[in-house]
């Protein structure tokens, strides 16, 4: 049985504590959060888990042979590095790191400690997002024009990250998921309506060698949510809403074909069918948890891996810099 301990138990600490106490491959040993009011509600709930206030603590637990880490971005780095030279195979949440710099750290002492490093992308382990990847990847879209999400709504003001390191981390991990190709450039715009504080709302758009190209729109400052992705190809297009309750996915047989040359074109219009995949309904945490005690286990390897982890955050540190710049496209590069 594999000793998990979480480090962490303020908002999304609690999901993860509930799915891996689910598991029957694991036994919580330990949770650790700096606010002992975080912790004690737990303690009624899971009366076997040592709760404790010192991350140092579960990551020395000799029971504990898996860190996971579910604290602010900007303790990501200094936590999980600390558990991985501790020996032990470690989850984060995303993302991985607060920077490119920290983010190759991780993968370079996962691989010298042969532990298992893994980013919580929950959105890539939902059924909806499976279903995408295998329509995409099996070439139902036919050529990728382009890929449009919007992730609104009001409020979950993060003050150590900006909503580009919040809410746009999602969309980026979908896409590196999703797309095949990988974007060479990224502009961002966006501005902070709270005095002192990061940007609020954003706009990303991602270019690509080719025509492809994705816009990602993110805001905390909207009175409604909104989650709502758009996937255009040239033989069919898939709309994603992640607040629809049942048929989040629906794939639209419907494009256009251009004839003629240019002084004699003649567009035509197709409108087929419209149809909604049947999902797999698991909660996605569920399958994260699994999937993670697996690679430890050996028999999978980490979907979500410290270098799509770094691939993410290379994309939001680009995003920001442009940002700080009024959009000026900042070239990724390689690796
Ligand atoms: N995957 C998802 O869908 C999803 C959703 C929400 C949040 N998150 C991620 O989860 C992480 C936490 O976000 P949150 O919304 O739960 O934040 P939060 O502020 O609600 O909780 C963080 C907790 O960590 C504790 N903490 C901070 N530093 C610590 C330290 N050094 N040692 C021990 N405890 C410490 C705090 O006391 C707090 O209780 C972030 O990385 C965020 O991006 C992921």
């Amino acid at each position: 049985v594999i000793g998990v301990g979480l480090v962490g138990a303020g908002y999304w600490g609690p999901n993860l504590l509930r799915n891996f106490a689910d598991a029957a491959e694991c036994r919580v040993v330990a949770v650790a959060d700096r606010s002992r009011a975080q912790l004690e509600p737990l303690g009624r709930r899971y009366p076997t888990v040592e709760l404790l206030t010192d991350a140092k603590e579960v990551i020395e637990h000799p029971d504990v042979d898996a860190v996971v880490v579910a604290t602010p971005v900007s303790t990501h780095y200094e936590i999980a590095r600390s558990a991985l030279e501790a020996g032990k195979h470690v989850l984060v949440e995303k993302p991985l790191a607060a920077n490119a710099d920290q983010g190759r750290r991780l993968l370079e002492e996962a691989e010298r400690r042969g532990r298992v490093l893994m980013v919580d992308h929950t959105f890539i382990y939902t059924g909806a997002v499976r279903c995408i990847h295998d329509l995409v990847r099996r070439g139902e879209l036919g050529e990728l024009y382009y890929y449009d999400s919007v992730r609104i709504n009001l409020g979950m003001f993060q003050s150590d990250v900006n909503v580009i390191w919040d809410l746009a981390a999602h969309d980026l991990a979908v896409l590196d998921h999703v797309v095949p190709a990988r974007p060479v450039a990224v502009s961002a715009t966006g501005s902070s309506h709270v005095a002192g504080n990061p940007e609020d709302i954003a706009y990303l758009t991602l270019h690509f060698d080719d025509s492809l190209i994705a816009h990602l729109h993110v805001n905390w400052l909207a009175p409604v949510k909104v989650r709502r992705t758009l996937i255009g190809g040239s033989r069919k297009m898939i709309v994603y809403d992640d607040l629809e309750p049942s048929e989040k996915v629906r794939v639209y047989d419907r494009g256009i074909s251009a004839r003629g040359s240019l002084r004699d074109l003649q567009i035509h219009y197709r409108a087929g069918d419209v149809w909604s995949p049947r999902l797999d309904v698991t909660e996605a945490l569920a399958v994260v948890v699994a999937h993670f005690l697996a690679c430890i286990a050996g028999r999978e390897r980490p979907l979500s891996d410290g270098a799509a982890g770094l691939r993410v955050v290379r994309l939001l540190e680009a995003a920001s810099r442009s940002l700080a710049e009024r959009g000026r496209p900042v070239e990724l590069g390689p690796g």
